[in-house]
């Protein structure tokens, strides 16, 4: 056996989303930081395809008070009131240190254009360019983070496992876009890889969403936490041809219906907030509906709205509907709904840091406790920035590492074509559509967990190439949800148990944690 190549650095951030960016930056400040980003352009991350918007109390007729109980009432009795005071307060600073770092959003009358979302009570949600604030957030920090003598990045790269050691993380290894391996060795490591909408079969992420982060700090046994909490988007694009593209909860924000196939607008038999009620309420509306009138799609109907204003509010989503022949200004748009969002995670305090020292979790890889059972609209951007500023700060007064683990590297025979890893993905994504989605039950449950555990073998098998990686990833993290969703028998927020349809506070107001060691509890 030979010893892995070490690359020392003082901060690892893995992953370029606003988590990766951010923290970057900031802790480029005083630290020499390695970001590793596993596609080829920094451009890619699920950020880039966020359109709604940033929530933070800009308006004077806003309070931290009614975003910390719209927050409340939207996470379903499960936030960490400490995590929710830290994001309501500190949003604000956190929205100007991204103007700072050149994010410019949207202005009306000289002061920030503010939108709605699904239970928000105030217009509290900045965006840039109408729809498309992730897109230009990533590019105002990526050219930052590019211009940056002390950021060194290396794209194209994957992070295997986090090497840790008496309950401290020492980095991580990293597989070269040829195959090659190394040690990187860090003070601090920060996952920032996202969350997992790969996990199920019609999703608004990308392809690399597929909760590497979560998987590997849970190999490494820090806690993970909530993850049976999955958010379905009510509104993604449903259209022959088409990509579960985003239609922005703001299109509902600023006026638009949701009817059936027969054209009855249906939300007031649901709820009283109508199509702004919270997601995981309106997104099992539209499956009830979709069952009711057997379809695959309702329609979202904004044609009432003026068309300048729809055009101009939603210039990308206008667009990418008119390249699918589809008119957002006169016609109804199909749309159902797509996994969007893992409120759960690697468990933070509220400095980032997870159960394992010097590793620390940011944005939709972290569970800060911020979302409980389902995230508001627009806050996970917000989180990002909150906590990843308290993490920059954190990791200044760390120690450099001085051990050296002993790694050795082995010689590798991939065992498994692509072809098949393709097929197992897919299969995994169908399992999880269909009995861990928006609706679950134990016989489902049991169900899925069986089929899931026949693709066990591939850990005991030899993996080299990031796909097979990957997939191991999303078997682990899909076994986690289906075992926490299995256990959890009451229906709260993104988690609904149809044999379990009430919500239970005597029983369940608490977490679910899950570590390697301890199980589940
Ligand atoms: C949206 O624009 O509807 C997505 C916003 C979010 O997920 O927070």
């Amino acid at each position: 056996l030979d010893k892995l190549p070490c690359v020392d650095t003082d901060v690892m951030v893995i992953g370029a989303g606003i988590a990766g960016l951010f923290t970057t930056i900031g802790a480029s400040e005083t630290d020499k930081v390695l970001m590793i980003t596993k596609p080829k352009s920094l451009l890619e991350s699920n950020t880039r395809y966020a359109q709604g918007g940033i929530a933070a109390v800009i308006s004077d007729e806003d309070s931290p008070e009614y975003h910390r109980q719209d927050t409340l009432v939207a996470g379903a009795g499960l936030c960490d009131l400490d995590a929710v005071e830290v994001l309501v307060h500190a949003g604000p600073d956190g929205v100007k240190d991204l103007v700072g770092m050149g994010t410019q959003f949207d202005l009306e009358n000289g002061e920030y254009a503010l939108t709605k979302e699904g239970a928000h009570s105030q217009r509290r949600i900045l965006h840039s360019n109408g729809d498309a604030t992730g897109a230009e957030i990533v590019r105002a920090l990526s050219e930052k983070t590019r211009q940056n003598k002390n950021v060194t990045i290396w794209d194209d790269h994957f992070v295997i496992d986090l090497i840790t050691a008496d309950g401290e993380c020492y980095g991580a290894i990293v597989q070269k876009p040829d195959g090659t391996r190394v040690f990187v060795r860090a003070k601090a490591t920060i996952l920032c890889s996202g969350g997992a909408g790969q996990l199920y079969r019609y999703t608004t992420n990308p392809e690399i969403a597929t909760g590497d982060g979560i998987a590997m700090a849970y190999r490494a046994g820090a806690v993970v936490r909530d993850v049976e909490f999955v958010q379905f988007h009510p509104t993604a694009l449903c259209y022959p041809g088409a990509p579960r593209f985003l239609i922005s909860e703001a299109v509902r924000g600023e006026g638009a219906v949701l009817r059936n196939i027969k054209g009855e607008r249906f939300m007031e038999r649901y709820d009283p907030q109508l199509e702004l009620a919270p997601r995981d309420i309106v997104a099992r509306a539209i499956l009830d509906e979709m069952a009711e009138t057997k379809s695959t799609f309702v329609y979202i109907d904004i044609t009432h709205e003026a068309p300048e204003m729809v055009k101009h509010r939603f210039p990308n989503i206008y667009e990418f509907c008119l390249n699918y022949g589809l008119d957002l200004t006169s016609d109804w748009i199909p749309v159902a709904p797509a996994a969007h969002y893992m409120m759960g995670g690697v468990k933070t305090d509220l400095n980032g840091e997870t159960s394992i020292k010097r590793l620390y979790a940011c944005g939709e890889v972290s569970s800060t406790g911020v979302h409980g059972a389902n995230r508001l609209a627009s806050n996970s951007l917000s989180e990002a920035i909150v906590f990843g500023r308290r993490i920059v700060q954190h990791i200044r007064k760390l120690a450099p590492i001085t051990k050296m683990p002993l790694i050795a590297e082995h010689s590798h025979q991939s065992e498994h074509p692509i072809q098949a890893i393709v097929e197992k993905r897919l299969k995994l994504q169908k399992v999880m559509l269909r009995y861990v989605g928006l609706k679950r039950n134990a016989s489902g449950l049991e169900k899925g967990l069986d089929e899931l555990r026949r693709q066990v073998k591939i850990y005991s098998t030899c993996l080299t190439k990031r796909e097979e990686y990957e997939f191991a990833n999303l078997l682990t993290l899909a076994m986690l949800t289906t075992e926490s969703a299995l256990l959890r028998e009451e229906s709260r927020g993104g988690h609904y148990r149809e044999d379990f349809p009430d919500k239970n506070d005597n029983v369940w107001r608490k977490h679910t944690q899950l570590q390697r060691e301890a199980g589940i509890t």
